[in-house]
């Protein structure tokens, strides 16, 4: 098949880990026959310096025409100050709201090799296979901001039907899985978190009856991840709470750099990136874990382009370079002697062969 992918690698690590999920689609589209055509485009940090806009135009007429979308990372101590007229993350956030992908997927799946780089014991990572579903363009990230010498506010706003959507993706997910939901909320102090439990309480049983339902307050749920994290098929939750326990969730796989999401909306263009930020520190140092954005790329041939053969392909090279020992320095554990972004992007596509 042909498709058009833009990349926007970003800041810091962003550009190391583009360049492998390019490769390893590069090295996909020539053992499958297919012509995948990239478009680079500057987003974030990168974007501010170059333009003055953390999202040209161009980007988004760009994102806008293609079939999926990569992404690096954005963000970094070069603009972070705050008092800052313009940041990086608007850039992204500007994106998924103008791409109107408002289902941020999160899996997390554990590789039996990498329970020993996880901090938590063996037996509690024991069968942990679950899904984060963020919402992705309304909470708190979308709500006005207002800022003076003595006080600053960010309001938080859910309509009905936003909850009722990420909802309802999340429950269809569920039907194909273990048939489990659990909703995370902060009912006993938001406002906005009662409108969200009182939504799922409705449509839960009238439209997924068959699916089991748990509710959980946000801070217990943190603690829950950690202490029974293979009870959790998937969990739907607000954007700054998927935010927050999507960081926390990728200890159990062992590292930041594992974690891929695919943000999906109601047309078939989505975006795709590693959960992780943009790692200044380990920036062109070719030590960056690229599987997360390699398996961005997996999840982006799956829900955009339906290649599933490819997508399964991508995974399973993955899973392959690890049970063949490659570890980057994030996953390496005492006697491991890690190697570079590079070397494990090319164990991952000889496994593709
Ligand atoms: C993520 C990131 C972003 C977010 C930042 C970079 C705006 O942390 O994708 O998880 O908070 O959504
Ligand atoms: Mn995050």
């Amino acid at each position: 098949m042909e498709a058009v992918i833009t990349l926007l690698p970003g800041d810091g690590i962003g550009p190391d880990v583009t360049q492998c999920a390019l490769e390893v689609l590069d090295a996909v589209a020539t053992r499958y026959d297919h012509r995948f055509t990239f478009d680079t485009q500057l987003i974030g940090g990168a974007a501010i310096d170059m333009e003055g806009d953390p999202l040209p135009a161009a980007t988004i007429a760009s994102c806008k025409g293609a079939d999926a979308v990569l992404l690096g990372a954005v963000g970094g101590p070069k603009w972070s100050d705050p008092n800052a007229a313009v940041r990086p993350e608007q850039g992204l956030l500007k994106l998924r709201s103008v791409l109107g992908v408002f289902a941020n997927i999160r899996p997390v799946k554990i590789y039996r090799e990498l329970v020993g780089a996880s901090p938590l014991r063996p037996e509690i990572l024991r069968g942990v296979d679950m899904v984060v579903v963020r919402e992705l363009t309304g909470g708190i990230y979308f709500g006005d901001k207002t800022r003076d010498e003595t006080s600053a506010s960010d309001l938080c706003t859910y309509t009905v039907s936003e909850v009722e959507r990420i909802v309802r993706v999340a429950a269809k997910l569920a039907t194909v899985r273990r048939g489990k939901l659990c909703s995370v909320d902060k009912a006993n102090v938001l406002e906005t978190s009662r409108l969200w439990r009182d939504v799922t309480d409705r449509l839960m049983p009238a439209e997924f009856p068959e699916i089991e339902v748990e509710t959980l307050l946000v801070d217990a749920a943190a603690m829950h991840l950690l202490s029974r994290p293979a009870d959790f098929d998937v969990i739907v939750t607000e954007n700054m709470f998927g935010d927050i326990l999507t960081d926390e969730a990728s200890m159990l796989a062992g590292s930041l750099g594992m974690l891929p999401s695919a943000s999906l909306g109601d047309t078939s263009t989505g975006l795709y990136e590693p959960i992780h930020g943009s790692a200044p520190d380990i920036a062109g140092k070719g030590i960056a874990n690229p599987c997360a954005a390699i398996a961005s790329a997996a999840l982006a041939l799956r829900h955009s382009l339906g290649l599933e053969t490819e997508a399964l392909a991508i995974e399973s090279a993955i899973a392959a370079a690890i049970a063949n020992g490659a570890r980057t320095v994030d996953i390496a554990t005492a006697g491991d002697s890690p190697v570079s972004t590079s070397e494990m992007t090319a164990e991952i596509i000889r496994g593709l062969q």
